[in-house]
């Protein structure tokens, strides 16, 4: 059976989901991308690890920073990037997702893709025999959340003994972000409004990670006093549009402003994967102070995946 996560039988590196990976392997794709990262930051040079090869990405869903950082990725690697518009290939309407799988497996060398049920990125792993990356699906994020550990990491000096708070929606970037913190040591803390936590069964997979830290409160500056990082993303996600109004009156006392970052300890950092609304979720002030480093997170997306794409097609 091909593994969706990690190398398969085949030996494609599948990236999927953090929870499920050997952490060795998800500690070898970060320094990879440290090492890619400070070179390039210090000589301007890029190896190309990825010359003469392709990766298709289907973006089912909007993008700024996915699709641009994967597409920039490829061509310091040498390599070349195909964006495939939402709609194109009618994923499973036009075409079985299987079929797309192997026919995309032909011309190109790696699969990325932003998709809204998380089955049709299991399933192009499964079929695909190139790897397979998600770029966020309804369920989960793991490439930001990978970037965003890059980050913590240059911030902090190191992952162990850190708490993340996050505020908010339980959505797909605080699974992965839950995921990631089982998998890394870090403790997780999550307040969100009662209805929208993160599913209990997926607590539950979490929790199976031995020493891992969890806590849920309905309470944000419960969930933020011991925290080093605050983290924060939209209330409304792509696909949610039509629950806007609703979920703008029931998630106004999650907002990040300069209120609950005084509750929690003066070094506490800022995050935020993007786009944000400001004056929404979070205010211009928390954005913009001198502990936000939510665009240092964003070019980190352009060094993960410039690490996971040397993994998967440069041999590193
Ligand atoms: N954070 C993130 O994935 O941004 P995009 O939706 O712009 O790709
Ligand atoms: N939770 C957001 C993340 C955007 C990068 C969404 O899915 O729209």
């Amino acid at each position: 059976m091909i593994q969706t996560n990690g190398l398969s039988p085949s030996g494609k590196f599948d990236f999927v989901d953090i929870l499920g990976m050997q952490r060795p392997a998800l500690e070898h794709v970060l320094a990879v991308a440290a090492r890619l990262k400070a070179q390039y930051r210090s000589t301007g040079r890029n190896d190309p690890m990825a010359a003469g090869k392709t990766l298709a990405m289907i973006f089912e869903k909007p993008s700024l920073r996915t699709r641009v950082s994967f597409e920039v990725a490829m061509i310091h690697l040498g390599g070349s990037a195909i964006y495939i518009t939402p709609g194109e290939i009618g994923l499973g309407t036009r075409e079985s997702v299987p079929d797309a799988a192997r026919v995309l497996s032909g011309f190109c060398d790696s699969i990325m893709a932003r998709t809204f049920a998380h089955d049709t990125v299991v399933q192009l792993a499964r079929h695909s025999n190139r790897p397979v990356t998600n770029a966020l699906t309804d369920r989960s994020h793991p490439c930001q959340v990978m970037a965003d550990l890059l980050t913590i990491r240059e911030h902090f000096g190191s992952l162990s003994g850190l708490t993340l708070a996050y505020v908010g929606d339980g959505n797909n970037v605080a699974r992965s972000l839950m995921e990631a913190c089982a998998v890394f040591g870090l403790k997780f803390r999550i307040a969100a409004p009662v209805g929208y936590e993160l599913d209990h069964s997926d607590v539950q997979m979490a929790s199976r990670v031995p020493g891992f830290d969890f806590q849920a409160t309905t309470d944000p500056r419960e969930a933020v006093k011991a925290a080093d990082i605050i983290y924060t993303d939209t209330w409304v996600s792509m696909g949610q549009e039509n629950e806007k109004a609703q979920r703008m009156k029931i998630f106004t006392p999650y907002q990040i402003n300069a209120q609950l970052i005084a509750a929690a300890p003066a070094h506490a950092v800022v995050m935020h994967c993007l786009p944000a609304y400001r004056g929404v979720e979070i205010t211009d002030e928390a954005m913009d102070f001198d502990r936000s480093i939510v665009f240092q997170q964003a070019e980190n997306r352009l060094h993960f995946q410039k690490g996971l794409l040397a993994v998967q097609l440069g041999g590193q």
